[in-house]
């Protein structure tokens, strides 16, 4: 069933997919679009993943951190843009000094806004020490892709030493700790087929994930994994058709709708909504940084105005017959679900 909905090309067939998806979403959080404003706080990595821009081993990546200032502040823009929730997303790395530093950042966030800013984090792979402290300083959500859920598949776009089982303890141990807990897919990796991607939504369901976000691969000009196969089409529908199936799976989940698909076709992210996703994170750092995380070609939003970009974006979503929601952390109903009595 799952591999029909993702191979599906019949006009008609992908409508009635993506309305039956949207129904969905409607059954659980009605029109409600929730924003969580993202702030890439550091495009330095430890990680050598073969797809990504900012791996350590991309020399050509002029690196950054962002001033302890300048996170304080795009975190009062998504506060005063009745936001509601932020992401703070970086490269990873667990060394004392990066692992205090996040700590420090989450508690000034909460002590300054409390219940008015939930904090999403997604800083990769680190231990249940850290984890369990970056709870306690107040974050409650925590995004780390599987990438793909294929462990072969996995290993070929990995370098040798990444594990497959770690990335699965760590998605286990964030949810099994009472983290709202996200994971993802690219979609479209050289070799993956359409069963791997039916199987990721399976392992997002037996995983019991709260949140997804997925998107399309995008090949970056300094990675080995475009020097090894230079000709990959991102597919856009595909993608779409992983929303819709995903919500249909997952029913209850939030699923963002995520800036690679609007890198591929302009309103890509409204598509989303209308296909299943509930979920859309404008990015709120400055152009100079935003220019910098480049993970894939191609990123949007690079010269436009905060503001205007808001504007332009609330704009469309209501467009579309959604209603940006304002000032709520906007939690998956599925983890209030899945704790229910617990
Ligand atoms: N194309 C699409 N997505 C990418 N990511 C990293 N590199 C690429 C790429 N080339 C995604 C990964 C990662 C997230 C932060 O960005 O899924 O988890």
């Amino acid at each position: 069933m799952l591999v029909r909905m993702l191979s599906m090309s019949d006009p008609d067939d992908v409508r009635r997919l993506y309305a039956l998806a949207y129904a969905q979403k409607l059954r659980v959080t009605g029109r409600y679009v929730f924003f969580r404003g993202l702030i890439e706080v550091s495009n330095v990595c430890a990680r050598n993943c073969l797809y990504c821009g900012i791996r350590a081993g991309n020399g050509r990546a002029a690196r950054y951190t962002m001033s302890d200032e300048d996170i304080l502040a795009a975190a009062d823009t998504a506060f005063r843009s009745h936001f509601g929730s932020i992401v703070l997303q970086g490269g990873e790395r667990s060394d004392a000094a990066f692992v205090d530093w996040i700590e420090r950042l989450v508690t000034s966030i909460k002590a300054k806004y409390g219940t008015g800013l939930g904090i999403t984090l997604s800083l990769g792979e680190q231990t249940p020490e850290t984890y369990d402290r970056w709870k306690r300083a107040g974050a409650h959500r925590y995004l780390i892709r599987i990438e793909s859920s294929d462990p072969d598949l996995f290993a070929r776009i990995h370098p040798a030493g990444q594990s497959y089982d770690n990335r699965v303890a760590c998605i286990d141990y964030l949810s099994a700790s009472g983290w709202q807990t996200g994971s993802g897919v690219m979609i479209g990796l050289p070799g993956q087929t359409v069963g791997n991607l039916a199987d990721d939504l399976l392992f997002f369901r037996d995983h019991n994930l709260d949140m997804i976000g997925m998107g399309p691969y995008i090949p970056h000009p300094d990675t080995p994994l475009t020097q090894a196969c230079p000709d990959v089409r991102p597919d856009f529908h595909l993608a779409i058709r992983m929303v819709a199936a995903a919500r249909l799976l997952l029913k209850d989940v939030n699923i963002a709708a995520t800036t690679a698909l609007q890198t591929l076709v302009p309103d890509g992210r409204e598509q989303a909504l209308l296909a299943g996703a509930n979920v859309i994170m404008p990015n709120l750092g400055d152009p100079q940084y935003k220019r910098k995380y480049s993970l894939y070609e191609g990123k949007p939003d690079l010269n436009d105005g905060l503001d205007n970009c808001l504007n332009s974006l609330c704009s469309s979503i209501r467009a579309i017959g959604e209603i940006p929601s304002q000032d709520v952390y906007g939690d998956p109903v599925h983890f209030a679900t899945r704790t229910a009595g617990r």
